[in-house]
């Protein structure tokens, strides 16, 4: 039985890392059956629209996407493409792993889960200038939104996935010595949940300036992170940092209404059309959907062709310091698979 699924492939490098995605999951045997949707800057050519509404309808319908990198324009433009599909499908858990998938980094056993709030905070578009004098931008205005629902229903979701994916303890991010309304609601609320896991999850909390010193010094110390959405943001690049940077890094946004899977890196431009980007992670994400879609074995099997690809074979794309292109890594996984 085929799933239906949605396929973006995306602006930059994210074609190539597509395409390389798609041969690795064709040769695992993938239940997958792609509509494949324009998004991003490649839509604006096309369609004259980031977000065209076939791509939204066909999101709605399949409820599963694959999604290469969107480019979004810096300070005017259009809005993020991703905070509106995240918008629009209430996907408000944000999953990112990171894992240790290469001897010889800073660290050799990274295994930390962050859960990033993906629809509030800093990132709902409240925003304004005041003028002053003649001076239209003399002052800039960025409020920040939280819900008691929209805590709740993350922190319902990270704790539930910690006793799914075996994670002992969660440490709750935030900043509520400063922010004492946005992030101390948000300390609060998940408190409030985590009380019902008493007994099997260890619940901590830290603030955001001193979890980041510790990730750096001691991520051993750390198994799941839930926290907010700009501090989420972060930390996952850094998380990704800590295990050989953002090429390894895979994420979901899940949602009631749908489930999007990307990397977490963004359109690379600078390396965009010379087929040497880093496909792995998005071929990560690609193993967290068929995990999503109930496929634990065929993501175990993918995963497992990616690690013996990167640590045994050493075929590597060139920010791992090899020397393989996007595609020479995808048929390297591949062979793996078939
Ligand atoms: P970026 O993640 O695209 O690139 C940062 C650096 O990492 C660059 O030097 C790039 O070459 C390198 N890099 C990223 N992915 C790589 C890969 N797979 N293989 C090898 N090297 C890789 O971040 P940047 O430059 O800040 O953003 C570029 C565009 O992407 C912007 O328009 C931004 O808004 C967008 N973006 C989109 C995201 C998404 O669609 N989920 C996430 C982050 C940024
Ligand atoms: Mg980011």
């Amino acid at each position: 039985r085929l799933i239906p699924a949605t396929l973006i492939p995306g602006d930059g490098i994210g074609p190539e890392i597509t395409a390389a995605t798609l041969k690795v999951l064709d040769a695992l045997g993938a239940p997958f059956e792609w509509e494949t949707r324009a998004a991003g800057m490649a839509a604006v050519e096309k369609h004259g629209d980031p977000i065209p509404a076939e791509t939204l309808a066909s999101i709605r319908r399949t409820r599963l996407a694959l999604k290469g990198p969107l480019t979004t324009p810096v300070g005017g433009g259009y809005r993020s493409v991703n905070v509106q599909l995240r918008k629009e499908f209430q996907l408000y858990a944000n999953v990112r792993p990171a894992r240790t998938l290469l001897p010889g980094g800073r660290y050799d056993h990274v295994d930390i889960v962050l859960v990033r709030e993906n629809t509030e905070g800093f990132y709902v578009g409240f925003e304004h200038y005041i003028p002053m004098g003649d001076d239209p931008q003399a002052a800039a205005v960025s409020s920040g939104i939280i819900t008691r629902e929209g805590c709740r229903r993350v922190a319902k979701f990270a704790f539930d996935y910690a006793l799914k994916h075996g994670r002992r303890k969660l440490t709750i991010v935030h900043k509520a010595n400063i922010l004492k309304a946005l992030t101390g609601l948000f300390l609060e609320t998940v408190r409030e949940v985590g009380a019902k896991y008493e007994g099997r999850i260890q619940i901590e909390d830290r603030i955001i300036d001193a979890c980041a010193m510790q990730l750096v010094l001691d991520p051993g110390r750390f198994d799941l992170i839930l926290t907010t959405n700009l501090f989420g943001d972060i930390l996952s690049d850094l998380i990704a940092g800590l295990v050989g940077g953002l090429g390894l890094a895979p994420g979901a946004n899940i949602g009631r209404e749908a489930a999007i899977f990307e990397a977490v890196h963004g359109s690379a431009p600078d390396i965009a059309g010379q087929g040497i980007a880093n496909p792995t992670a998005l071929m990560l994400a690609a193993a967290m959907m068929l995990e999503h879609v109930q496929r634990d074995d065929l993501a175990r099997r993918l995963r497992q062709a990616i690690e013996t690809t990167l640590r045994e074979d050493g075929v590597r794309t060139r920010d791992l310091g090899g020397t393989a292109s996007t595609i020479e890594f995808a048929d390297a996984v591949a062979h793996h698979l078939r």
